[in-house]
């Protein structure tokens, strides 16, 4: 026998010393659901462990967040006005504006804001509606102005999650030419109509009122459409591209990194999130091990950042180990 494999895998020194790939406390984003309102934090029934915060009550959450190591947040919001043109998304003192107006003055973390119009419209579409339909080239004036406002409140980065074509380019001359040329895009490149997206749109309050996003996210029988997406966002200026949902994506994943060489981000979704939960309740899986089992799967297939609501718990145990 010349190949014995299992020579390396014989305890937990070796082991460890050949493993390829490792998750580090570095490589997570933790989304935040920020509301309008005064001394609310309350828990995401569907999102178990995760809340919705309102500004005042941010600063506790901040603070376990930096302690932890985790570098940076991504930022819903969930808004009580809301028209058929979102004008709550743009406005100097929406919710997330203020949201990161506070994170930023408490804390360094990186800040990243979702931008879209699906929270704010009263149809739950991610752009403006013309004969029910998502009309690209107007909703791209508006996406571009609710990116401008986040970065004036302070934004690190935003991350259009609209899925309308031209975006990333609308967005990156609005903020150059507003002297925001530091101001990056983490574009959710390969965002695909999934049913994993359940529990957010509780959390969120974004369900469509009508029809659904097919016309708009990807068809989830698509990979190379996945490559087009990505190319065009790089070339729009686009510095991280996403893979959404995760999960059932890897290989979309692996695709984009044996393609591209820009920074790879993966969207641990709320549905996949929500399966994890749910099943760990029933006593059916170890939670501990499959979250870690999961995340080391997502940054195998070649993702730099994983955006993850078990990101909090994850960090709590990379740090003590
Ligand atoms: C907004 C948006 C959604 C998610 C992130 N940004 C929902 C959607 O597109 O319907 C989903 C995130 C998750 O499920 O965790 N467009």
């Amino acid at each position: 026998m010349i190949y014995r494999t299992r020579r390396t895998r014989i305890n937990e020194n070796i082991r460890s010393i050949v493993r390829e790939t490792v998750l580090n406390i570095e490589d997570l984003i933790y989304p935040i659901f920020v509301v309008e309102g005064e001394g609310i934090k309350e828990e995401i029934p569907s999102l178990e462990g995760n809340f919705r915060y309102s500004v005042d009550k941010l600063d506790e959450i901040i603070k376990e967040i930096e302690e932890l190591g985790i570098r940076g947040v991504l930022i819903f919001g969930v808004p009580k006005y809301k028209d058929e043109f979102g004008t709550s998304a743009y406005v100097e003192d929406g919710i997330v504006q203020k949201a990161v107006r506070r994170i930023k003055e408490i804390s360094n973390l990186f800040v990243i804001t979702d931008v879209c119009m699906c929270q704010y419209t009263s149809h739950g579409h991610c752009g403006i509606i013309k004969n029910e339909y998502v009309d690209n080239d107007s909703t791209l004036e508006y996406i571009a102005k609710i990116a401008l406002s986040h970065a004036k409140a302070g934004a690190d980065m935003v991350a259009p999650s609209d899925m309308m074509d031209g975006r990333v380019k609308a967005i990156r001359s609005l903020l150059d030419e507003n002297g925001f040329k530091n101001v990056g895009i983490m574009s959710y490149s390969a965002k695909y109509a999934s049913s994993f997206y359940g529990p957010f749109r509780e959390a969120a309050d974004s369900k469509p009122q009508f029809g659904d996003r097919r016309s708009y996210q990807m068809d989830y029988g698509n990979i190379r459409e996945a490559m087009r997406e990505i190319e065009y966002d790089i070339e729009e200026g686009a510095d991280i591209v996403m893979v959404k949902p995760a999960l059932s994506y890897l290989d979309v994943i692996r695709w984009t990194r044996d393609r591209f060489n820009h920074p790879i981000a993966a969207y641990n979704v709320s549905g996949e999130y929500a399966m994890v939960k749910a099943a760990a309740k029933m006593g059916y899986i170890d939670e501990e091990k499959i979250v870690f089992e999961i995340l080391t799967s997502i940054k195998r297939a070649g993702a730099d950042i994983i955006i993850t609501y078990h990101a909090l718990d994850v960090a709590r145990r990379l740090k003590s180990r």
